[in-house]
């Protein structure tokens, strides 16, 4: 490690479609990339290197990063871009291993579900380092309290840096929380992003999944939001990304090797027992169509801030879903099913493991004792 390190913590190396974005957190201006197999990649903005913020985030393509298991991040701290003659300081690098899930798709795949964090960075990561194994971590929205400073929103890499230390790979998902404050509308520029959206396709082995983005759980004209939401749109948009998933399927989850088919929204917007679902509930009837066509084997969520597994039947759309949906966190380490408690110093999350074509959970907490519901 350097001495006089800029890098705040491990990079976050999060899934997007095919290829990685690694997000690096600085705590000072630099010029910043990743070396992969002898290619640097680079975070410019049309050609001119970014400097100007904390956080970096740099794409590098999936199956390169993936065939060299390891990468280099490279940091040249730079106090002023100035017009003429900057001076960076000294390059400082970074290696870091790098282990995918493997492609074969006769091995199982094990992944931690984490949601709700609510800028908790400690307790979380304890239940997904508690047990061992995992290959892929999910950060599954609320993961800060709110976008409104660059602390609750760094919840994010800290959580990344501490349960994978970078060297695998990260799922993220915007939660209503994470939409909300003087930051949320910068919130891009720190998490994984497809063409700057926040719901997106990705591959993993044999994994194949689809990130959804339910926006706020009220609808927009609710005064706690003051006219600061606008999201029908946004989520017809991910309607329309679906179908076009469908229409890309052969390159999508029915491309060769894939095994096994995930969803992942913070909110579980086919529960019709509570409010947040009748927002926009011909849109999410839609994507509950949409998901059964594609084929989807679970939905994970968060947002209830208890553990369960939601039969069909708390869905009053006429289309049920396929599919169960799991309600994968809650700050508890002893929940009843259903039951939603906040007690400091307490989680628990979910392991989600993928083996002979079938799915199955577990729910575990911070000391990796077996929570049952
Ligand atoms: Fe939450």
């Amino acid at each position: 490690m350097e001495e006089n390190r800029c890098l705040v913590c491990h990079p976050a190396v999060c899934c997007v479609e095919r290829d990685y974005e690694i997000i690096l957190l600085c705590d000072r201006n630099a010029l910043a990339s990743v070396t992969v197999s002898g290619v640097t990649y680079t975070d410019n903005n049309n050609g001119v290197m970014r400097t100007d913020t904390p956080v970096h985030k740099i794409r590098v393509p999936g199956e390169a990063l993936d065939a060299a298991g390891q990468y280099t991040v490279n940091l040249a701290p730079l106090a002023d871009h100035c017009n003429y003659y900057p001076k960076p300081e000294p390059t400082q690098t970074y290696t870091y291993a790098f282990c995918p899930v493997p492609k074969d798709p006769d091995l199982p795949v094990q992944m931690y579900v984490l949601a709700d964090t609510h800028g908790d960075g400690n307790t979380p990561a304890r239940a997904a380092t508690a047990i061992p194994g995992n290959q892929l971590l999910i950060l599954n929205g609320d993961i800060g309290d709110s976008a409104d400073t660059e602390d609750m929103i760094t919840t994010m890499h800290r959580l990344a840096s501490a349960v994978t230390g970078g060297t695998r790979p990260v799922i993220y998902a915007r939660g209503n929380h994470d939409t909300r404050g003087h930051r949320a509308e910068r919130l891009t520029d720190y998490v994984p992003t497809r063409d700057g959206t926040t719901f997106y396709s990705f591959r993993q082995g044999p994994v194949w999944g689809v990130v959804l983005d339910a926006g706020e759980d009220k609808p927009d004209a609710s005064i706690e939001y003051g006219g600061v939401c606008d999201f029908p749109g946004f989520r017809q948009a991910q309607t329309a990304y679906l179908s076009s998933l469908i229409a890309n399927r052969e390159n999508e989850y029915e491309a060769e090797g894939i095994r096994y088919r995930i969803a992942i929204c913070h909110m579980p917007f086919l529960d019709s027992r509570h409010a947040f679902s009748k927002t926009t509930p011909e849109i999410y009837a839609q994507w509950v169509s949409l998901l059964n066509r594609i084929g989807i084997q679970v939905l994970l969520c968060g947002h209830n801030h208890c553990l369960d597994v939601l039969s069909p039947a708390v869905y009053d759309g006429v289309e049920k879903p396929a599919f169960p949906t799991l309600l994968c966190a809650t700050m508890n380490a002893h929940p009843a099913r259903g039951q939603d408690t906040w007690i400091p110093g307490q989680y628990t999350g979910t392991c989600v493991v993928c083996r002979d074509g079938v799915i199955t959970h577990t729910f575990t907490n911070q000391d990796g004792e077996t929570v049952t519901i």
